[in-house]
Protein backbone atom coordinates (compact mmCIF):
# COMPACT_ATOMS: atom_id res chain seq x y z
CA UNK A 1 0.00 0.00 0.00
CA UNK A 2 1.58 3.67 -1.02
CA UNK A 3 2.09 6.12 1.78
CA UNK A 4 -0.02 9.38 2.20
CA UNK A 5 2.06 12.41 0.48
CA UNK A 6 2.71 15.50 2.14
CA UNK A 7 4.33 18.55 0.55
CA UNK A 8 7.03 20.37 2.39
CA UNK A 9 6.41 23.89 1.48
CA UNK A 10 9.50 25.76 3.36
CA UNK A 11 12.96 24.41 4.29
CA UNK A 12 13.21 22.06 7.20
CA UNK A 13 16.33 23.53 9.22
CA UNK A 14 16.35 21.79 12.73
CA UNK A 15 14.85 18.43 12.73
CA UNK A 16 16.10 16.48 9.57
CA UNK A 17 16.32 13.22 11.60
CA UNK A 18 12.75 13.64 12.59
CA UNK A 19 11.58 14.48 8.93
CA UNK A 20 13.23 11.44 7.73
CA UNK A 21 12.59 8.78 10.41
CA UNK A 22 9.36 10.01 12.04
CA UNK A 23 7.14 11.79 9.28
CA UNK A 24 9.26 9.59 6.41
CA UNK A 25 7.97 6.36 8.71
CA UNK A 26 4.35 7.22 8.10
CA UNK A 27 3.91 9.52 4.39
CA UNK A 28 5.82 10.25 1.72
CA UNK A 29 7.37 13.58 1.53
CA UNK A 30 7.60 15.83 -1.46
CA UNK A 31 9.77 18.99 -1.28
CA UNK A 32 7.93 22.03 -2.81
CA UNK A 33 10.09 23.26 -5.89
CA UNK A 34 7.92 24.74 -7.92
CA UNK A 35 9.49 28.03 -9.66
CA UNK A 36 6.98 30.40 -8.77
CA UNK A 37 3.26 30.41 -8.06
CA UNK A 38 1.67 29.69 -11.85
CA UNK A 39 4.02 26.34 -11.61
CA UNK A 40 3.01 25.65 -8.57
CA UNK A 41 -0.77 25.79 -9.54
CA UNK A 42 0.40 23.22 -12.22
CA UNK A 43 1.70 20.98 -10.12
CA UNK A 44 -1.44 21.53 -8.34
CA UNK A 45 -3.64 20.63 -10.75
CA UNK A 46 -4.96 16.80 -11.70
CA UNK A 47 -2.41 14.34 -12.85
CA UNK A 48 0.48 17.17 -11.46
CA UNK A 49 3.16 16.13 -8.87
CA UNK A 50 1.19 17.14 -6.00
CA UNK A 51 -2.47 16.78 -6.89
CA UNK A 52 -2.37 13.79 -4.57
CA UNK A 53 -1.17 14.89 -1.69
CA UNK A 54 -2.87 14.72 2.11
CA UNK A 55 -0.92 17.20 3.78
CA UNK A 56 1.26 20.40 3.58
CA UNK A 57 3.66 21.73 5.56
CA UNK A 58 4.25 25.33 5.69
CA UNK A 59 6.58 27.79 6.49
CA UNK A 60 6.35 31.51 5.75
CA UNK A 61 9.94 30.64 3.87
CA UNK A 62 7.63 29.55 0.96
CA UNK A 63 6.32 32.87 0.28
CA UNK A 64 9.44 33.94 -1.83
CA UNK A 65 8.16 31.59 -4.79
CA UNK A 66 5.00 30.84 -3.82
CA UNK A 67 3.35 33.19 -2.02
CA UNK A 68 1.49 33.64 0.78
CA UNK A 69 -1.82 31.10 1.27
CA UNK A 70 -4.58 33.54 0.15
CA UNK A 71 -7.74 33.29 -1.67
CA UNK A 72 -6.23 32.36 -4.71
CA UNK A 73 -3.51 29.69 -3.89
CA UNK A 74 -6.07 28.36 -1.31
CA UNK A 75 -8.68 27.80 -4.55
CA UNK A 76 -6.05 26.12 -6.65
CA UNK A 77 -4.64 23.43 -4.11
CA UNK A 78 -5.58 19.77 -4.78
CA UNK A 79 -9.27 18.13 -3.63
CA UNK A 80 -7.28 15.25 -1.81
CA UNK A 81 -5.86 18.48 0.51
CA UNK A 82 -7.02 17.81 4.13
CA UNK A 83 -4.73 20.24 5.88
CA UNK A 84 -2.46 23.34 5.84
CA UNK A 85 -0.03 22.52 9.04
CA UNK A 86 1.96 25.80 9.37
CA UNK A 87 5.17 26.52 11.05
CA UNK A 88 4.54 29.34 13.12
CA UNK A 89 1.78 30.93 16.10
CA UNK A 90 0.87 33.66 14.10
CA UNK A 91 -1.05 32.69 10.78
CA UNK A 92 -1.97 35.68 9.50
CA UNK A 93 -0.48 34.96 5.71
CA UNK A 94 -3.33 31.77 5.56
CA UNK A 95 -6.31 32.48 4.35
CA UNK A 96 -8.11 30.93 7.09
CA UNK A 97 -12.00 31.47 5.87
CA UNK A 98 -11.08 30.34 2.78
CA UNK A 99 -9.61 27.09 3.37
CA UNK A 100 -12.32 26.17 6.11
CA UNK A 101 -14.80 26.98 3.05
CA UNK A 102 -13.13 24.09 1.21
CA UNK A 103 -12.97 21.96 4.27
CA UNK A 104 -9.56 22.24 5.09
CA UNK A 105 -8.38 22.30 8.44
CA UNK A 106 -5.52 25.08 9.36
CA UNK A 107 -3.33 24.22 12.63
CA UNK A 108 0.02 26.52 13.92
CA UNK A 109 2.25 26.17 16.50
CA UNK A 110 1.10 27.92 19.40
CA UNK A 111 2.84 26.32 22.82
CA UNK A 112 6.50 25.62 21.37
CA UNK A 113 6.76 29.59 20.74
CA UNK A 114 5.93 30.64 24.19
CA UNK A 115 9.04 30.79 26.04
CA UNK A 116 11.06 32.19 23.32
CA UNK A 117 8.96 35.43 22.34
CA UNK A 118 8.23 35.76 25.93
CA UNK A 119 12.31 36.31 26.29
CA UNK A 120 12.38 38.46 23.65
CA UNK A 121 9.26 40.67 25.12
CA UNK A 122 11.04 40.55 28.55
CA UNK A 123 14.37 41.99 27.15
CA UNK A 124 12.67 44.77 25.44
CA UNK A 125 10.81 45.32 28.76
CA UNK A 126 13.70 45.74 30.48
CA UNK A 127 15.91 47.19 27.92
CA UNK A 128 13.61 50.22 27.19
CA UNK A 129 12.83 50.95 30.97
CA UNK A 130 16.75 50.60 31.65
CA UNK A 131 17.74 52.56 28.28
CA UNK A 132 20.23 49.73 27.32
CA UNK A 133 20.54 50.82 23.49
CA UNK A 134 22.02 54.26 24.07
CA UNK A 135 24.24 52.75 26.91
CA UNK A 136 25.55 50.17 24.32
CA UNK A 137 26.16 52.90 21.94
CA UNK A 138 28.08 54.41 24.24
CA UNK A 139 30.30 51.20 25.51
CA UNK A 140 30.83 50.56 21.88
CA UNK A 141 31.85 53.91 20.79
CA UNK A 142 34.31 54.68 23.34
CA UNK A 143 32.09 57.38 25.49
CA UNK A 144 31.39 55.51 28.78
CA UNK A 145 28.55 57.19 30.75
CA UNK A 146 28.71 60.59 29.18
CA UNK A 147 25.64 61.66 28.40
CA UNK A 148 23.41 59.19 29.81
CA UNK A 149 20.51 59.91 31.73
CA UNK A 150 19.70 57.84 34.56
CA UNK A 151 16.54 55.06 33.52
CA UNK A 152 14.37 53.53 35.21
CA UNK A 153 13.69 50.03 37.52
CA UNK A 154 11.36 47.26 36.78
CA UNK A 155 10.43 46.87 40.36
CA UNK A 156 7.31 47.85 41.44
CA UNK A 157 5.93 49.11 37.67
CA UNK A 158 2.68 47.69 36.55
CA UNK A 159 3.10 45.45 33.22
CA UNK A 160 -0.34 45.50 31.46
CA UNK A 161 -0.38 42.95 28.75
CA UNK A 162 -3.10 42.74 26.15
CA UNK A 163 -3.91 39.12 25.41
CA UNK A 164 -3.05 37.04 27.67
CA UNK A 165 -2.15 33.24 26.20
CA UNK A 166 0.33 31.62 26.02
CA UNK A 167 3.00 34.42 25.68
CA UNK A 168 1.54 36.30 27.51
CA UNK A 169 1.83 34.05 30.80
CA UNK A 170 5.23 33.38 29.95
CA UNK A 171 6.13 36.91 29.92
CA UNK A 172 3.80 37.43 33.41
CA UNK A 173 6.15 34.56 34.89
CA UNK A 174 9.12 36.40 33.59
CA UNK A 175 8.18 39.61 34.63
CA UNK A 176 6.97 38.78 38.51
CA UNK A 177 10.25 37.07 39.14
CA UNK A 178 11.25 41.74 38.08
CA UNK A 179 8.51 41.77 40.95
CA UNK A 180 6.94 44.25 38.64
CA UNK A 181 2.81 43.90 38.78
CA UNK A 182 0.91 42.11 36.33
CA UNK A 183 -2.49 43.51 35.18
CA UNK A 184 -4.13 41.46 31.80
CA UNK A 185 -6.96 42.38 29.30
CA UNK A 186 -8.36 39.36 27.47
CA UNK A 187 -11.58 38.86 25.61
CA UNK A 188 -12.32 36.33 28.53
CA UNK A 189 -10.30 35.75 32.22
CA UNK A 190 -7.69 32.89 31.75
CA UNK A 191 -8.52 30.26 33.54
CA UNK A 192 -5.10 29.31 34.02
CA UNK A 193 -3.57 32.99 34.78
CA UNK A 194 -2.22 33.06 38.40
CA UNK A 195 -4.10 34.41 41.14
CA UNK A 196 -1.36 37.43 41.51
CA UNK A 197 -2.06 38.74 37.99
CA UNK A 198 -4.83 40.98 38.04
CA UNK A 199 -7.65 40.77 34.88
CA UNK A 200 -8.99 43.98 33.97
CA UNK A 201 -11.79 43.67 32.10
CA UNK A 202 -11.77 47.19 30.22
CA UNK A 203 -8.85 47.90 28.04
CA UNK A 204 -8.70 51.36 28.65
CA UNK A 205 -8.57 50.50 32.38
CA UNK A 206 -5.11 48.84 31.75
CA UNK A 207 -4.24 51.62 29.89
CA UNK A 208 -4.72 54.31 32.15
CA UNK A 209 -2.76 52.13 35.04
CA UNK A 210 -0.18 50.39 33.15
CA UNK A 211 3.84 51.80 33.21
CA UNK A 212 4.51 49.63 30.86
CA UNK A 213 2.08 47.97 27.95
CA UNK A 214 2.95 44.86 26.39
CA UNK A 215 0.85 43.71 23.12
CA UNK A 216 0.16 40.04 22.90
CA UNK A 217 -2.33 39.35 20.45
CA UNK A 218 -2.86 37.81 17.12
CA UNK A 219 -3.52 39.98 13.95
CA UNK A 220 -6.64 39.36 12.55
CA UNK A 221 -9.66 41.42 10.83
CA UNK A 222 -10.60 42.47 13.93
CA UNK A 223 -7.32 43.41 15.89
CA UNK A 224 -5.76 45.07 12.99
CA UNK A 225 -4.76 48.60 13.78
CA UNK A 226 -6.73 48.09 16.77
CA UNK A 227 -3.94 50.15 18.92
CA UNK A 228 -3.89 53.61 17.88
CA UNK A 229 -4.72 57.69 18.77
CA UNK A 230 -7.22 56.64 21.27
CA UNK A 231 -5.40 54.17 23.19
CA UNK A 232 -1.92 56.07 23.54
CA UNK A 233 -4.16 58.81 24.45
CA UNK A 234 -5.67 56.55 26.96
CA UNK A 235 -1.63 55.39 28.88
CA UNK A 236 0.22 56.89 31.29
CA UNK A 237 2.50 60.20 30.80
CA UNK A 238 6.12 58.14 29.62
CA UNK A 239 4.83 54.52 29.15
CA UNK A 240 6.29 52.35 27.20
CA UNK A 241 4.72 50.46 24.43
CA UNK A 242 6.36 46.67 23.70
CA UNK A 243 5.17 44.70 20.46
CA UNK A 244 6.06 40.92 20.01
CA UNK A 245 2.83 40.11 18.08
CA UNK A 246 2.36 41.78 14.63
CA UNK A 247 3.27 45.19 13.61
CA UNK A 248 -0.16 45.23 12.03
CA UNK A 249 -1.76 45.47 15.06
CA UNK A 250 -0.36 49.04 16.26
CA UNK A 251 -1.45 52.30 13.42
CA UNK A 252 1.93 52.68 13.28
CA UNK A 253 1.54 56.87 12.58
CA UNK A 254 0.11 57.04 15.88
CA UNK A 255 2.89 55.40 17.72
CA UNK A 256 5.53 57.91 16.07
CA UNK A 257 3.27 60.11 16.74
CA UNK A 258 3.53 58.91 20.68
CA UNK A 259 6.92 58.83 20.60
CA UNK A 260 7.65 61.97 19.30
CA UNK A 261 5.24 64.05 21.31
CA UNK A 262 6.78 62.17 24.19
CA UNK A 263 3.80 60.94 25.34
CA UNK A 264 5.58 57.39 25.17
CA UNK A 265 9.41 57.47 26.77
CA UNK A 266 10.16 54.57 24.69
CA UNK A 267 9.16 51.38 22.36
CA UNK A 268 10.49 48.10 22.31
CA UNK A 269 9.51 46.48 19.00
CA UNK A 270 10.42 43.05 17.48
CA UNK A 271 7.65 43.64 14.87
CA UNK A 272 6.32 46.35 12.04
CA UNK A 273 3.70 46.56 9.66
CA UNK A 274 6.23 46.61 6.77
CA UNK A 275 8.62 43.72 7.15
CA UNK A 276 11.62 43.56 6.34
CA UNK A 277 11.25 47.74 6.53
CA UNK A 278 12.02 49.74 9.53
CA UNK A 279 9.99 53.53 9.49
CA UNK A 280 13.25 55.39 8.91
CA UNK A 281 11.51 57.43 12.14
CA UNK A 282 11.79 55.05 14.41
CA UNK A 283 15.29 53.81 13.48
CA UNK A 284 16.44 57.51 14.14
CA UNK A 285 14.71 57.00 17.95
CA UNK A 286 17.78 56.04 20.34
CA UNK A 287 15.04 55.81 22.88
CA UNK A 288 13.53 52.76 20.83
CA UNK A 289 14.90 49.13 21.21
CA UNK A 290 14.89 47.64 17.72
CA UNK A 291 15.01 44.36 16.94
CA UNK A 292 14.75 42.61 13.30
CA UNK A 293 11.53 40.12 14.68
CA UNK A 294 13.38 38.26 16.59
CA UNK A 295 10.77 36.23 18.24
CA UNK A 296 11.06 32.59 17.90
CA UNK A 297 15.21 32.94 16.52
CA UNK A 298 16.66 29.98 17.95
CA UNK A 299 17.98 26.51 17.57
CA UNK A 300 15.66 24.95 20.09
CA UNK A 301 12.43 26.83 19.25
CA UNK A 302 12.80 26.49 15.81
CA UNK A 303 13.39 22.74 15.84
CA UNK A 304 10.26 22.91 18.86
CA UNK A 305 7.91 24.18 16.06
CA UNK A 306 9.62 22.04 13.31
CA UNK A 307 8.80 18.87 15.20
CA UNK A 308 5.20 20.11 16.45
CA UNK A 309 4.07 20.46 13.12
CA UNK A 310 4.86 17.06 12.27
CA UNK A 311 3.06 15.58 15.26
CA UNK A 312 -0.01 18.00 13.56
CA UNK A 313 0.32 16.20 10.01
CA UNK A 314 0.76 12.57 11.87
CA UNK A 315 -2.72 13.79 13.78
CA UNK A 316 -4.09 14.39 10.06
CA UNK A 317 -2.62 11.00 9.08
CA UNK A 318 -3.96 9.35 11.83
CA UNK A 319 -7.75 10.91 12.33
CA UNK A 320 -7.83 13.19 9.43
CA UNK A 321 -7.67 16.08 11.43
CA UNK A 322 -4.47 18.31 12.75
CA UNK A 323 -3.61 18.88 16.43
CA UNK A 324 -3.64 22.70 17.39
CA UNK A 325 -6.54 23.58 15.52
CA UNK A 326 -6.06 28.05 14.81
CA UNK A 327 -9.07 29.17 16.77
CA UNK A 328 -11.56 29.38 13.99
CA UNK A 329 -11.70 25.81 13.64
CA UNK A 330 -12.58 25.74 16.95
CA UNK A 331 -15.16 28.52 17.47
C1 LIG B 1 -3.69 9.08 -3.34
O1 LIG B 1 -3.32 8.90 -1.98
C2 LIG B 1 -4.11 8.00 -1.25
C3 LIG B 1 -3.61 7.97 0.17
O2 LIG B 1 -3.56 9.23 0.73
C4 LIG B 1 -4.09 6.64 -1.91
O3 LIG B 1 -4.98 5.79 -1.23
C5 LIG B 1 -4.46 6.75 -3.39
O4 LIG B 1 -4.25 5.50 -4.00
C6 LIG B 1 -3.60 7.78 -4.09
N1 LIG B 1 -4.06 7.96 -5.45
C7 LIG B 1 -3.23 8.09 -6.48
C8 LIG B 1 -3.86 8.31 -7.80
O5 LIG B 1 -2.02 8.04 -6.33
C1 LIG C 1 5.63 36.22 5.12
O1 LIG C 1 6.15 36.40 3.84
C2 LIG C 1 5.68 37.55 3.17
C3 LIG C 1 6.20 37.53 1.75
O2 LIG C 1 7.57 37.31 1.70
C4 LIG C 1 6.13 38.79 3.94
O3 LIG C 1 5.62 39.94 3.34
C5 LIG C 1 5.61 38.71 5.37
O4 LIG C 1 6.14 39.77 6.13
C6 LIG C 1 6.01 37.38 6.02
N1 LIG C 1 5.35 37.30 7.30
C7 LIG C 1 5.99 36.91 8.39
C8 LIG C 1 5.19 36.92 9.64
O5 LIG C 1 7.15 36.54 8.41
Amino acid sequence: MSKPQVLICGTIVHAHDELKNDLGAVAEVLQLDSADRQAFYKDCAEGGRYSNITAIYRHNDSASSIGVFDADLIAHLPASLKSICHNGAGYDQIDVAAAKQRGIHVSHTPSAVDDATADVAMFLVLSSLRQFYRAERNAREGKWKSGLKPAHDPETKVLGIIGMGGIGSALARRAEAFDMKILYHNRNRNPNAQPSWEYVSSQAELLRRADVVSLNLPLNPQTEKSFGREQFGQMKDGAILVNTARGGVVDEEELIKALESGKLSSAGLDVYPAEPKIDSRLVAMEQCILLPHMGTETCETQKKMEVQVFGSIKAVLETGKPTFLVKEHRE
